[in-house]
């Protein structure tokens, strides 16, 4: 897939390929980094994560501790490694708004810490981000007793009171690990025992990074309780490859069959690796070896072989476990035999860009027929696609779901503001090329 980028980098152009071959290894996990790198800022010592996200949307959050009188540093070796000396629980007041960039993770999960400190901050974030919904995050936090105010309709930016918190008992309307680790987070502030009932089970890295970090999280069906006043501790971490960007690879493979992809290091909790129930259900040939576990997260090394690509339908508990990873598998869905249905995934609306109508708008530029849903879509199978000039949407999951379908379209792809992927992935374009032949 030798690709030409314009000089900026913000344009891609992706070639059809014949097959996908190699290793790749993949960033560590955006999910884990942005909460080590919050929690490090509040526990006593020096935290130090290898592996640690090269994320944009992880240097926000590193960005926004810092300006919390955090210090922190890259060390310059070859493994991605940064130093995080926390504070204790107690922050120092910011000089200046933290810009939340383009993350959604920084601006839900910091705002729990914030609601716990003696002072005022201010959070904003970009243009897609100051259009995303705050008030599932505002609602929990001011029945703690913090003050927070929003611009209409409880968007960003952000204007946060903290203070003494007192405990509560929160029922999510919608299922979010965000918003579960953002109340449990304002939860080590608060007088008493904070619990978090889930209407779905979401990804738990924020309890088991709580965990780690020394404090005691307890669950219970679908609840997880935090009581206050837990001192955490620095910790030393090697961060797991991010399942949701070797998503991209995987189905990359997927699409040719007699590929082959080794990605070593990868995070296997199973909050998250449905994706890999899925993919073997569609046809993909997994397995996983020496599986270990880091700070209570478990890892193993993926290999796939791509041979047929049926289809599949993701609806309820699948979706949410599935969410980030939607994108890429609606975008290599119409080369599949039996298409995708995607039901109850109102949520993808509300992503970096709206997910369905950005994956709607670009599968029919490439001549696809699809069905788009207020809270789905279906895509038909056996379809061929033809290449086009595709839109990012500002968004990274689009970006690079794209230049995986673009693999299989005839003739070449343009992906307008791939620049993006930058978001989750910096070296998605880089890798990509290293494991396609034309
Ligand atoms: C995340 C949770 C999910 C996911 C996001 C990362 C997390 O968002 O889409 O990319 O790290 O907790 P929601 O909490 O909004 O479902």
């Amino acid at each position: 897939m030798p690709d030409d980028s314009t000089p900026d980098g913000s344009n891609v152009i992706v070639r059809s390929a014949r097959s996908v071959r190699g290793v790749v290894r993949i960033p560590g996990d955006k999910s884990i980094s942005h909460r080590y790198a919050m929690l490090a800022a509040i526990a006593e010592g020096t935290s130090r994560f290898q592996n640690f996200s090269a994320a944009r949307d992880c240097a926000s959050t590193l960005d926004c501790v810092g300006k919390l009188g955090c210090e922190w540093k890259r060390l310059e070796d070859e493994d991605g490694t940064i130093e995080v000396r926390g504070v204790g629980p107690r922050l120092k007041a910011p000089a200046e708004v933290l810009d939340c960039g383009n993350s959604g993770s920084t601006m839900r999960m910091l705002s729990g810490i914030l609601a716990g400190q003696p002072f005022t901050s201010e959070l904003c974030g970009d243009e897609s981000l100051s259009r995303r919904p705050m008030a599932r995050i505002m609602k929990p936090l001011s029945e703690m007793g913090a003050k927070i105010s929003s611009s209409e309709g409880g968007r960003p930016p952000l204007k946060i009171q903290g203070g003494p918190l007192k405990a509560i008992h929160y029922k999510p309307e919608v299922a979010s690990a965000q918003v579960k680790s953002c109340v449990l987070f304002a939860g080590l502030f608060a007088d008493g025992e904070t619990v978090v009932e889930e209407p779905i089970r979401t990804r738990d890295h924020g309890e088991i990074a709580l965990r780690a970090f020394g404090a005691e999280v307890e669950r219970t069906g679908n609840a997880s309780r935090i009581v206050g006043g837990q001192r955490l501790r620095a910790i030393e971490a090697h961060v797991p490859g991010d399942l949701s960007s070797a998503a991209f690879f995987l189905c990359a493979a997927a699409l040719f069959p007699g590929s082959q992809i080794t990605l070593p290091g990868i995070l296997m909790n199973p909050t998250r690796a449905r994706l890999l129930d899925i993919l073997v259900q569609m046809g993909l040939k997994v397995s996983v070896a020496h599986l270990e576990e880091h700070q209570g997260e478990l890892v193993g090394t993926i290999e796939a072989r791509g041979a047929a690509w049926k289809g599949a339908v993701i609806a309820g508990a699948d979706t949410a476990a599935l969410i980030d990873e939607i994108p890429v598998l609606a975008a290599v869905a119409p080369y599949s035999e039996g298409g995708l249905e995607v039901r109850d995934a109102k949520e993808l609306r509300v992503k970096e860009s709206d997910r369905i109508a950005a994956v709607a708008a670009n599968l029919r530029k490439m001549g696809a027929e699809v069905e788009e849903r207020p809270d789905g879509m279906r895509i038909p199978g056996g379809q061929h696609l033809h290449g086009a000039e595709l839109d990012s949407f500002g968004d990274h999951r689009i970006a690079m779901a794209f230049a995986v379908a673009a693999l299989r379209a005839e003739g070449e792809t343009t992906i307008l503001g791939a620049d993006a992927a930058g978001v989750s992935y910096p070296s998605f374009f880089e890798n990509l090329r290293s494991i396609t032949s034309e």
